[in-house]
């Protein structure tokens, strides 16, 4: 699921915050979303409406008193078509008119009338957020339903440090997927253990052996999955990647690290796991011994003896108590990808496999992949983004948990 077409209302108060929150108005509508940016008279003083009406190509509401037309009715259209309201920054005074139920401006009004679920952005002064008022208020929200993103420590626009920092527009726009998914995705209820990155093995503190794998495709199933309204567990090796916003997030090297994070959150976790999806480039070998200080140059190479890791997927085939566990794996081949990859589905007791050419895969930010389920259905697709595919990879992961349950 993405941010197409979804109605969000954005609601700016009166902080010098409101020009960060200019670039979230662009990057949702870059991303298709419909956004009505609802303006009180002190946001208009920091950033012009007219900014937000070129950002989001849509007009802009700072008056509650505009007249009526036939397709518009105020705050009562506004209201009843957001899919999910954001308000960014929120002052101090907004959210104690809101804790108080006021409807004395147009984005007062329309929040009262608004029944989608509601994200509070605070930024301010740090004293301002840390009186026992504002955090009543915000205590009030909270208890009413309304997420509050707690603002970062950091510098402030006075010049001086201190809490009250307005979260970069990127991670809004996280939380802002976030809850989305949480209230329409097609996974709600459903946890997902994704496994993403390559593994490093180690031969002394310094070097390791390793692999190409970038870990793109195991983020972008993460990512794609919390939008479905997932919960989501992701296990990553090593990458440069930013873990998606609101993931319970593992960071491992090895292989056997890898394996008990997997294990823990298959076993110890609260929440029984619906789903296993092993993108990681697993290493399949390690250094039989790894040096405690750095292997010094000579004048020959040393020789370095390799042992099998564990297979991870493979080795809960038959573990007890995963009878319901849906079980997906990636197959990177050089060679006879179909062949291999099916029999890697039928050894390793996958529900389905994910074939792709290894050189052309690995470390790309596209894929091309075929996806092959129990009973030889095959279906092959065209190169696409990764998060294209991460999308494939879970329509049909949503149509084989329907499924299972059947
Ligand atoms: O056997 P092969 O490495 O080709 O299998 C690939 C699939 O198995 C991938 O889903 C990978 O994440 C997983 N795997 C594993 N443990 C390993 C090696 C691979 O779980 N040691």
């Amino acid at each position: 699921m993405t941010l197409k077409d979804r109605n969000i209302l954005l609601g700016v108060s009166g902080g010098i915050a409101a020009y960060k929150v200019a670039q979230l108005a662009r990057d949702l509508t870059k991303e298709g979303a419909k956004v009505d940016v609802v303006m009180t008279e002190a946001a208009t003083r920091f950033v012009t409406p007219l900014t937000f009406q070129a950002l989001t190509h849509r007009k802009v509401y700072t008056d509650l008193w505009q007249e009526w037309t036939e397709e518009e009715k105020g705050h009562v259209t506004l209201a009843h078509r957001a899919e999910l309201a954001v308000i960014a920054p929120a002052t101090a005074d907004i959210i104690a008119r809101l804790a108080q139920g006021l409807a004395n401006d147009i984005l007062t009004t329309s929040i009262l009338g608004c029944t989608a679920p509601l994200i509070i952005v605070p930024a301010m002064e740090s004293n301002m957020y840390q009186h026992p008022a504002t955090q009543q208020n915000l205590a009030t929200l909270r208890e009413r339903g309304a997420f509050i993103l707690e603002p970062g420590v950091g510098m402030l626009a006075s010049g001086a440090s201190g809490v009250g920092r307005m979260p970069e527009p990127e991670e809004i726009l996280g939380y802002i997927r976030l809850a989305l998914g949480k209230n329409s995705g097609d996974l709600i209820g459903k946890r997902l253990i994704i496994t993403a990155g390559g593994t490093q093995e180690p031969l002394d503190p310094v070097r390791y052996l390793g692999n190409r794998s970038s870990g793109q495709m195991g983020y972008a199933l993460a990512q794609a999955a919390l939008e479905r309204g997932a919960d989501v567990t992701l296990i990553s090796g090593p990458v440069n990647l930013k873990p998606p916003v609101g993931c319970k997030f593992v960071s491992v090297k090895t292989a056997r690290e890898m394996e008990a994070a997997v294990q823990r959150a298959l076993f110890e976790d609260e929440l029984p796991a619906d789903v296993l999806v092993m993108a990681a480039a697993v290493a399949d070998f390690r250094p039989v011994t790894s040096s405690d200080h750095k292997i010094k140059k000579d004048k020959t190479a040393p020789t370095i003896e390799l042992t099998l890791n564990p297979d991870i997927l493979g080795g809960l085939k038959d573990a007890p108590g995963l009878e319901k566990l849906l079980r997906v794996g990636f197959a990177a081949e050089t060679d006879d990808l179909h062949a291999n990859a099916e029999k890697k589905l039928n050894n390793k007791n996958l529900d389905m496999i994910v074939a792709n050419e290894a050189v052309s895969s690995i470390g790309h930010s596209d894929n091309q992949v075929t996806l092959i389920e129990r009973g030889g259905i095959i279906t092959e697709f065209e190169r696409k983004p990764k998060r294209a595919v991460a999308e494939l990879i879970l329509d049909k992961v949503v149509e084989l948990l329907a499924k299972k349950t059947a």
